[in-house]
This record gives C-alpha cells, structure tokens and sequence, in this order.
C-alpha cells in the first residue's frame, strides 16, 4: 500500500479544513436564515452554538479521523468499532443530499458571474433573480457547477484544494471587508445594525424552539460537521498538532467570515427595502443575489467588474467546499471497493445532478430539501457521532485530542465531559425540535 500522505504544513491542513468550511453557508445560508429568524436573536444564538457545541463537535471529528488515519466510513473499522461504520454511512448519505441542491445554488452563483460581466442583473435584480433561480437555466448551471466539482475530485485534490483555498481564504475576506464598508456609508443602512447585531429577547424567549434548533444545525452546516468531512481531512494530520488549537483556529475564522457576510447582507437589504423583506428572492434564499447584485448595479459600469470578481470569490468558496464533500465517498469508494476515481467522481456526480433537478426546478423543493438535512439528517448524523466519541471512543478519543497539545491533560477530560453532557443535551434536542417541527407541517411542495 502506498503510503498515506500528511498535509506538508500545518496552514495546509488548516486552510483545507477552512476551505471546506467556508463556503455557501456562510455567505449565502447564513445571512439568510439570520434574516427569516429574528435577526441579532439568531446570530447570538448562533455564535453560542459555534463555540459550546460545533467546537467540541469539531475536535470529535479531528479526534476519529486523525487517529483513524482512513476515510469516514473506514475509520470506524480501524477503530475496532464496526458496528459504528453508520455513523460514517449516515454522515455520508447527508453530504450527498446536502450537495444536490447546493450545487443549485453553486450555478446561480455561476449565472451571476456571467450577469455581472454583461449587466444582466442591472435592469432589476429580484425579476432577475426570480427569472435564472428556477427553471431550464437553473438546471443547466447546476449542472455546469455539478461538473467542475466532479472534475476537480476526479482530477488531483491535493494541489486544487490546497492552492485554491490559500487564495479564496484571503480574497473572500478582503471582498467581503469590502462591501461591508461601502454598505456602511449608504443611506438607510442604519437600521440593519440594530436589527443584526442588537438582539431581540422577546422575540428570541417566543420562538426558542425554532431559533436553537435553526442556529445549531446552521453551525453544522458551515463547519462541516456530521458529513464525514472533517474526520476526512484529519487523517492527514500530523500526529504532534495541536487539535484544540487547529479547532479553534477553524471555528473562529469560519465563524468571523460568516458574521461579516451577514454584515454585508443585512446593511444592503436595508438599503434596498428599508426592512428585511420576506419570499424567497428578498429575505429568503435569493437575500445574497438581490442585494449584492442591486449595489453593484449602483456603482454603474465599475459594478460589473467588482460583481464579477465578487461571485468568482463565492463560486470558489463553494466549490472548495462541494468538493470535500463528493470526496468523502469518492476517497471511500476508491480505498475500499478500488473503484476507479474518475468514474465514481462523475458517477455520483450525475446521480446528484439528477436529484438536484428537482430544486433547480422550483425553489420551494431547495428548501424542503434543505429542511430535512437541517431538521433531521444534520443533527442525527452529529448526535450518533457524539454519542461514538462520548462513550464508545471516550478514554481513545481524550488520549488523541492530548496528542500534540500542550495544554494539560485536564483540558481533554474537560472536552469529553462537555461533550456527554451540554454537546449531547444541546444536538439531542435540536434533533427532537425538528422531527417535531417537520411532523407538524413536512412543508412538502405537493402537499
Ligand atoms: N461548510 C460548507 C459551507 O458552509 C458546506 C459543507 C458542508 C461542505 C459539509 C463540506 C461538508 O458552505
């Protein structure tokens, strides 16, 4: 057997693991979800739960993988725990449902490329919206997004993911400062600070059965957990790293880049609108699209260009983060079954564009699909895997997060303690929240 690489650098670890965190649900998820769920309430809650529950979740995930030295599904066997390969199994059925429709909003960005560059949007950006977000287009761009992330894990990860990100991390950043700032010197953005940053107990206390839930998964999806990902990336960790510090390194700049999109967001929709508007092409999943796309539409000709530079950045995001996700069962379907890559990458590829059709048809399937993985799929494949890391892999699992790190032995008993208690109790009732939320209304299209 070959033997299994290790990132060169411990920024090349970080920054894959922050390319594959960073991506759509930070700049187009979560600006949007803070604004369909009472604005400041939701990001405090967010915040809360990127730190109490996805930073330990995280370490579990580094944990598994690191020592495992294989990929998600695998790793469960090495650990002598085969019974627990469903963790993995749920985690990668999660990722896959997960990419079929964010692979739709992967083409819009792609269309908004293209619109920047020949203005399209700059005749009315929410009909514009409405016109390419659904629909034959819609589909054909899905599918172009589908390919380049098929391409790109079929065709040398290593070198893709490790240059590209080393060039979006900064860049979205840098975008992002940027739009933050020009939002801010805009009449009517005034409001959106209060609204964003200032939180509404009220609200918050009438609708903490929504808002928890809503926030936790959110810290799933953007850190990538539950999805096999990150114990994926972590088998290539060196063994002297330092778990706790990658982890909270990861967290923080994945937390700070999605804080600063809704900055970006928020300001504009104000602009805009004076309020936070409701329907899917204002407050809802097109919030990015029509206020990003209505200030570069403002600053007239320059606008194109910084729009077209603007999505190119998102695009790139997304795409570093679609592909950690086919990775996962791609790296499994080629260790274990010695499928060939290039086959498997574009094989389940096809079967995801097939599957995404549906949303790219009709937003209202995007956000089913995307309430089941966040009421159910995300939350269950994270609690299984607590529960693994808390009692089965518990004594294992401290010794690893040890390794490595300088802290003293007291902080990894501290970590699993956290884990079986808040971490279990916190993920146990998102979980509980959202069946019952889904149960009492599947928000189905055709229902
Ligand atoms: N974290 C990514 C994002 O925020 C999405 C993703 C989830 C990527 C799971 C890989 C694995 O866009």
């Amino acid at each position: 057997m070959a033997q299994r690489e290790t990132w060169t650098t411990r920024a090349g670890f970080i920054l894959a693991a922050v390319g594959s965190a960073v991506g759509l649900g930070n700049i187009w998820q979560f600006p949007f979800k803070t604004a369909t769920n009472g604005g400041a309430a939701f990001v405090l809650v967010y915040l809360l739960a990127a730190v109490l529950i996805g930073l330990p979740t995280i370490l579990g995930e580094f944990a598994i993988g690191r020592r495992a030295k294989l990929n998600a599904i695998e790793a469960f066997d090495r650990l002598d725990h085969p019974a627990w390969t469903v963790v993995g199994g749920l985690g990668l059925f999660t990722g896959l449902w997960i990419l079929s429709y964010y692979s739709v909003v992967g083409g819009w960005v792609i269309r908004y490329v293209i619109g920047s560059l020949t203005g399209g949007y700059f005749g009315g950006t929410g009909a514009y919206f409405g016109a390419v977000s659904v629909g034959w287009e819609a589909i054909a761009f899905h599918g172009v997004f589908m390919a380049l992330t098929a391409g790109i894990v079929a065709f040398g990860v290593e070198d893709g993911i490790e240059k590209a990100t080393k060039l979006m991390v900064p860049s979205v950043i840098v975008m992002l400062l940027g739009l933050a700032v020009y939002a801010f010197t805009l009449d009517g953005s005034g409001p959106a600070y209060g609204y964003y940053l200032s939180p509404d107990l009220g609200y918050l206390a009438n609708n903490l059965g929504s808002v928890v839930p809503f926030a936790v998964s959110q810290a799933f999806f953007s850190l990538s957990l539950g999805m096999g990902a990150m114990i994926t990336y972590a088998s290539y960790i060196d063994k002297d790293e330092s778990l706790p510090a990658d982890g909270g390194l990861v967290v923080g700049l994945n937390t700070a880049i999605g804080v600063l999109a809704g900055l970006v967001v928020i300001p504009l929709l104000f602009v805009q609108f004076g309020t936070v508007p409701e329907g899917a092409a204002g407050g809802g999943p097109g919030a990015l699209f029509v206020s990003v796309a209505q200030a570069f539409t403002d600053l007239g000709m320059a606008g194109r260009v910084v729009g077209a530079l603007f999505f190119f950045v998102v695009l790139i995001a997304a795409l570093s983060s679609a592909i950690s996700l086919l990775e996962v069962v791609t790296s499994y379907c080629v260790d274990k079954y010695d499928w060939d890559r290039k086959a498997t990458a574009f094989g389940f590829g096809g079967a995801l564009f097939l599957l995404g059709t549906l949303a790219a048809w009709d937003t209202a399937w995007l956000g089913w699909f995307d309430t089941l993985a966040y009421s159910v799929l995300l939350p269950a494949s994270v609690l299984l895997g607590v529960i693994f890391v808390g009692w089965v892999y518990g004594p294992e699992a401290v010794d690893e997060i040890k390794q490595g790190s300088n802290a003293d032995a007291s902080v990894a008993r501290l970590w699993i303690w956290w884990l079986r208690t808040v971490v279990f109790v916190g993920v146990f009732v998102t979980l509980y929240l959202g069946v019952t939320s889904i149960y009492a209304s599947p928000g189905l299209p055709f229902l």
